[in-house]
């Protein structure tokens, strides 16, 4: 199997799953009980949090653990809109995830989304023009889900935070975490959020970094230092600190990950009639290309024939119907936008493999156009 889907999720390291069955088969007390049963694994569970919070550079009071990516990026939205004052608009960007997209769409606020440029950016100008004196929350991706393009946020939150001081700012980073250094601090934003099976970690599990909490995100009996009650998921939390253990040991690897993506953009780009629409600066994890006279949804499920793992667009939104937002607004015509796919390379991914995958690919490109350029 060659699985290039890792934006969608990972493979879970054996050391989570360790982690996990100790949590599972050993350490299944609920960390609240009065008893030295329950007090060791909460024990365990603040052990983890510390660990968590020096790879953020971040205190431990301000990191929460959550059900996942989608869960904290609706609290931060959420908890955002609620201290509103007489503030009016959200500004954020037209290709964020769902989670950050539908819950403002939710809310009574004016959505202001800037665009993204041609080469998959956001120009700094045009957000610092979206911003006014109205705005209580710019929520920006650190990492786009789709197109792998960085929004430089240690750069641009310190000046909006300059200019607009009472304005908060959330950044999500489920896309980032594993992949790029992420220093809380020095971002300067109010709300950063993070997914476990994003980066080898379990699914259902993640984090909320908070710099300065108002009110309880979810009520109940207190758990989470009284801002999300419900009992931990212990099993998740053990995995979770084991793929940050992980990220410690085997460090970010940037270089790996440039190498490795040098690598396979260089072998696609001798596929003719293609655009990569991934443009620096970028996640070296995440490849977006179109082929033109192709199906993306063919291709996937020709490569699936060999065991090759691939997606056309995020799965969190393959139940989208119309065009992908995000090639049109790359200016894409309809024959490249539709032969659309998105490579997502792990830790994991071998040179090899991505040799594998281009000799796979051409193969079925050949295929798909001999026939639709007859
Ligand atoms: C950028 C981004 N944000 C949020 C999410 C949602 O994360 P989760 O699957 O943990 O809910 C995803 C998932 O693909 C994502 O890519």
């Amino acid at each position: 199997m060659i699985y290039l889907d890792n934006c969608a999720t990972t493979r879970p390291l054996k050391s989570v799953i360790d982690a996990m069955t100790t949590a599972l088969q050993e350490d299944f007390s609920n960390p609240s009980s009065l008893h030295q049963f329950g007090y060791a694994v909460s024990k365990k569970k603040e052990a983890i949090r510390e660990s968590i919070k020096d790879y953020f550079n971040c205190r431990s009071g301000e990191l929460y653990f959550t059900s996942g990516g989608t869960e904290s990026n609706n609290t931060a939205i959420r908890s955002a809109i609620e201290n509103k004052g007489a503030g009016k608009n959200v500004v954020t960007t037209n290709i964020e995830h769902p989670s950050i997209l539908n819950v403002i769409k939710a809310s009574e606020m004016e959505l202001r989304q800037v665009a993204i440029d041609e080469t998959g950016h956001i120009a700094f100008e045009n957000l610092m023009d979206a911003i006014d004196g109205d705005t209580v929350l710019v929520s920006l991706f650190h990492v786009n889900n789709e197109l792998g393009s960085i929004n430089p946020v240690e750069e641009w939150v310190p000046k909006i935070k300059a200019a607009y001081p009472t304005v908060k700012v959330h950044v999500d980073g489920v896309q980032a975490v594993g992949k790029l250094v992420v220093d809380f601090d020095a971002i300067g934003c109010d709300t950063y959020s993070f997914s476990g099976h994003k980066f080898h970690g379990p699914k259902g599990i993640g984090g909320l970094l908070v710099k300065k909490s108002v009110k309880p995100f979810i009520y109940g009996g207190g758990q989470e230092m009284g801002m999300r009650s419900g009992t931990e998921n212990i099993p998740g939390i053990y995995g979770l600190g084991a793929a940050f253990d992980a990220l410690k040991e085997e460090d970010i690897a940037l270089d790996e990950a440039e190498a490795r993506m040098d690598h396979l953009r260089a072998a696609i780009e001798t596929i003719d009639a293609i655009s990569i629409n991934t443009t620096a600066p970028a996640s070296p994890y995440i490849l977006n290309v179109s082929l033109a006279d192709t199906r993306g949804e063919v291709l996937l499920h020709m490569l699936e024939e060999k065991e090759i793992y691939i997606s056309t667009s995020s799965a969190c939104s393959s139940h989208r119907t119309g065009k992908n937002p995000v090639l049109t607004a790359l200016g894409l015509s309809d024959n490249f936008a539709e032969g659309t796919i998105r490579l997502c390379l792990s830790r994991e991914t071998t040179s090899e493999e991505c040799d594998e995958f281009v000799v796979a690919l051409k193969e079925a490109v050949e295929t798909i156009r001999s026939i639709m350029r007859r």
